[in-house]
């Protein structure tokens, strides 16, 4: 009998983590195993959405939950309402969930009490800082799930520490990597610097969007003016995540971020252009974690404005700095990026762009037994 397996994506650093898992899908025997997809709607905008899709080729979810925004509890609430109704009339032989966002868990707790399988893709992950809403939803769905796919060593030595039983957890590298691998000969047939005005290596690129970066107007505003210091000497590109967006408005700081030849605000870009932007820039800060993890596999320096981070591969093989972030801290580490003092680093085992073969093959013999 066909096998049913769903891949539940949410926000948008879900989307990357499946579409190779997905395509790696179609490679086995389709009348034997057929994965969907279904989106929560956590993300619900189309630049932080949509756009994704189309760049990953991934097909039209064949479930779409619409949930959308709110509070923790009403977010994470929200979607086991509607995914438990989608799991019992249509019941999944197993679920896929990538990742640490409130999908993640929320699809972790509904599909485990139904008792069905659930994989975790990207597990083992740990900042050990309970304040994020990540690290809770990571250390929950890595309890609950029966099958732990991990992207670095320190994700296998996590889960020995916490107690979880070693046969449950493979060590197959990063399905975003895959993605990465895969979009590289697109993004050289885009032309996203040109329509920017930008030149190679001649800009740094900006992203934050954590809430203890971004709530806070006096933390936002300190972040602001660092762009605004460091865009006296090279351009900087700051393609705006809506949480703060918003809380820029919110807190009436529009004065920082007004365009100019040396400063430029713009959306949240697509997959692909993303790409192009972070491969051609002089260095990157950020408060993500993926993006953590595309430097690292591209060699572009990464300056991460958090005190901890999850995926430390990064840091002990990787081109990323973790910094306080704090006015005199932040400019005393990027400008000497800018003069050309930058972090040599190498891959990380198992980045390779065939993480995704191994998941399939360890799902699909998961299910023989
Ligand atoms: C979520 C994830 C975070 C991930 C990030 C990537 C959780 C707990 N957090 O954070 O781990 O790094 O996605 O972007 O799951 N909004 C829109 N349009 C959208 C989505 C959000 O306007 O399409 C606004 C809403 O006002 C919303 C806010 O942004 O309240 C935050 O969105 P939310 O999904 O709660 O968390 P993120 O900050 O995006």
């Amino acid at each position: 009998m066909q096998k049913k397996i769903v891949s539940i994506v949410g926000a948008r650093p879900n989307f990357m983590k499946i579409a190779p898992i997905h395509r790696a899908f179609q490679k086995v025997d389709t009348s034997k195993y057929v994965n969907t997809i279904l989106h929560t709607g956590q993300h619900y905008d189309a630049k932080m959405s949509d756009a994704f899709f189309a760049d990953l080729d991934m097909p039209t979810p064949s479930y779409f939950l619409g949930v959308g925004s709110g509070s923790h509890a009403v977010q994470t609430a929200k979607t086991m309402i509607e995914l438990e109704k989608v799991f019992i009339e249509d019941r999944p032989d197993l679920v896929l969930v990538p990742g640490d966002v409130n999908s993640t868990l929320a699809a972790t707790i509904v599909a485990t009490k139904m008792g069905i399988p659930v994989g975790h893709i990207e597990s083992g992950l740990r900042s050990f800082d309970r304040t994020m809403p990540e690290e809770l939803n990571r250390i929950a769905t890595d309890v609950l799930s029966d099958i732990l796919f991990v992207t670095e060593q320190s994700g296998l030595d996590n889960l020995i520490k916490e107690g979880i039983d070693s046969s449950k957890v493979h060590f197959v590298g990063n399905t975003m990597i895959d993605s990465l691998h895969y979009a590289l000969p697109k993004a050289d047939t885009k032309s996203t610097l040109e329509q920017l005005g930008l030149t190679k290596k001649a800009f740094g690129l900006i992203t934050i969007h954590r809430p203890s970066n971004v709530d806070e107007p006096q933390q936002l505003e300190m972040i602001l003016k660092v762009l605004q210091k460091l865009s006296e000497s090279i351009v900087v590109v700051f393609p705006i995540h809506p949480r703060t967006r918003k809380n820029i408005e919110l807190f009436g700081l529009q004065n920082y971020v007004e365009n100019t030849n040396q400063f430029k605000l713009i959306d949240p870009q697509g997959y692909v252009d993303f790409l192009n932007l972070m491969r051609y820039s002089t260095f990157v800060m950020t408060d993500s974690g993926g993006i953590q993890e595309e430097t690292t596999a591209l060699q572009v320096p990464c300056v991460t404005i958090r005190t901890t981070t999850e995926r430390p591969s990064t840091v002990d093989i990787g081109t990323n700095i973790l910094i306080d972030p704090n006015y005199d801290t932040m400019i005393s580490t990027v400008l000497p990026i800018v003069d050309g003092k930058i972090k040599q680093g190498a891959i990380p085992p198992k980045w390779d762009g065939n993480a995704s073969e191994r998941v399939v093959e360890i799902v699909t013999t998961f299910l023989q037994n």
